[in-house]
């Protein structure tokens, strides 16, 4: 039998909230089949600021989604953000057990859970153990341990971790929302999922989804991920200088940077003007488009500068020759890639999400990296326990549903 899963993915941003539902063959492929796209009302910055009101949206999304697919959603794959999110690289080493001396699925969990056993302070939780690396008696670069004759496992992993108070805010939010957590996933993870190739993660390279209130980052070193991190600012920082710059509201600076504005000041003619609204101003205001664009470079100037100081403290600066992809609604702004490329020094395209099929019309660009890859993401980990937020917490409703079927009820 053609067996299928459908999962779901939820991605409540600064300015958006996507709920997605994809369908995943039995060879993998992921197609969307229902989507529902709100504005997100009470996130700041990545995190909950407002309780009913990001239920509202959520609500509103998931509804949306449901109403094109004909499912109802009982569970599904959330997007974690803000600045909370802190990881580090940790080891994890263990006798090999059983007589035959065989690494067992055993040897690699125990490897995993020794990992795991980090000192993490009890206001943080654990999002995610992913292991980078094995080494087998000494032998380093082993993606897949199982089997070899060994006496002792070793495994690197990376370990994400979070404020537990904004996870569970979060958490919250969605469980109130009517929708079960399969598993939270760090947005520049689900990212990375959309957009990076094998190779560039062989090669070494740099996401950074450029939302609307932060900017997720991962470095991918030998094919897994070595450094997260997020930063609190994002494209909504652009508007607000652009709207106080040229005295005009949120909304007009918003059309206005999206309509006028580039990053690349060699691509604005010194004299060319542009008409804009001005707040109390009936007539408006013409103004050199150099001054608008002169306050986005500014403000993007600023951010790579921060994402390079991150790519810094990865220590590996300066080592990733497939360079940055650039995602996230920022991403789109004009310009964006080219001074991304002065500024970090390094290659730079712009990560438009690749590997979902369906019905992707709205959805295929940087703006829906990150709920994308939370589908890719499901996909790729089907069937399997979470070891990271979930699976410390036997006691909540979060652990990941075993029965993929059961996720959704046609509607
Ligand atoms: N065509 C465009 N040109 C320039 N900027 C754009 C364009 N489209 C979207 N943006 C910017 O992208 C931002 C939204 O990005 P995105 O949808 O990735 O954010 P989000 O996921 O809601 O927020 P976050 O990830 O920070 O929580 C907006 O602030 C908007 O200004
Ligand atoms: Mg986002």
């Amino acid at each position: 039998m053609e067996r299928e899963a459908v999962l779901v993915g939820i991605d409540a941003g600064t300015t958006k909230v996507t709920t997605l539902i994809g369908e995943v063959s039995r060879l993998g492929d992921v197609n969307v089949i229902g989507y529902g796209i709100a504005p997100s009302v009470g996130m700041k910055k990545g995190m909950v600021a407002n309780i009913d009101q990001t239920v509202n949206s959520i609500a509103s999304s998931v509804e949306k989604a449901e109403r094109l697919s004909g499912y109802k959603i009982s569970s599904a794959f959330v997007a974690v953000g803000g600045s909370h999110i802190s990881s580090q690289n940790s080891r994890g080493v263990v006798a090999v057990s059983g007589h035959k001396r065989e690494v067992s699925r055993e040897d690699v969990a125990r490897a995993t859970e020794a990992a795991r056993a980090v000192q993490v302070p009890s206001n943080r939780e654990i999002l995610h153990v992913v292991p980078r690396d094995y080494i087998v008696d000494g032998q380093e670069g082993i993606k897949d341990p199982l089997g070899m004759s060994a006496v002792r496992l070793e495994v690197e992993t990376h370990i994400v971790a979070g404020a537990a108070t904004s996870v569970q805010n979060l958490s919250k939010c969605i469980v109130n929302s009517g929708v079960q957590i399969d598993e939270l996933v760090i947005s520049s993870l689900a990212a990375a999922e959309a957009t990076l190739t094998d190779t560039e993660k062989e090669l070494g390279v740099l996401v950074a989804d450029i939302g609307g209130g932060t900017t997720d980052i991962a470095v991918f070193v030998d094919g897994a991920v070595y450094h997260t991190a997020v930063l609190p600012v994002g494209a909504i920082n652009v508007t607000n200088d652009v709207a106080i710059g040229l005295r005009t509201s949120l909304n007009l600076a918003e059309e206005i940077k999206i309509r006028h504005g580039t990053a690349n000041l060699a691509d604005v003619e010194p004299e060319e003007l542009i008409n804009v609204a001005v707040l109390g101003e009936a007539a408006g205001q013409t103004i050199q488009r150099r001054k608008l664009c002169e306050i986005i470079e500014a403000r993007m100037s600023e951010i790579y500068g921060l994402i390079r100081e991150e790519v810094k403290r990865s220590g590996h600066a300066g080592m990733l020759p497939a360079g940055a992809v650039l995602t996230g609604g920022g991403a789109r702004l004009a310009g964006a890639e080219v001074l991304a490329r002065d500024a970090l020094e390094m290659t730079v395209r712009v990560g438009t999400p690749q590997g979902v099929g369906g019905l992707m019309d709205q959805l295929a660009n940087p703006a829906f990296a990150t709920p994308l890859g939370l589908l890719l993401w499901g996909a790729h980990h089907l069937g399997e326990e979470p070891i990271g937020y979930g699976a410390a917490n036997g006691s909540n409703p979060l652990s990941r549903v075993g029965d993929w079927f059961r996720n959704l009820f046609p509607g």
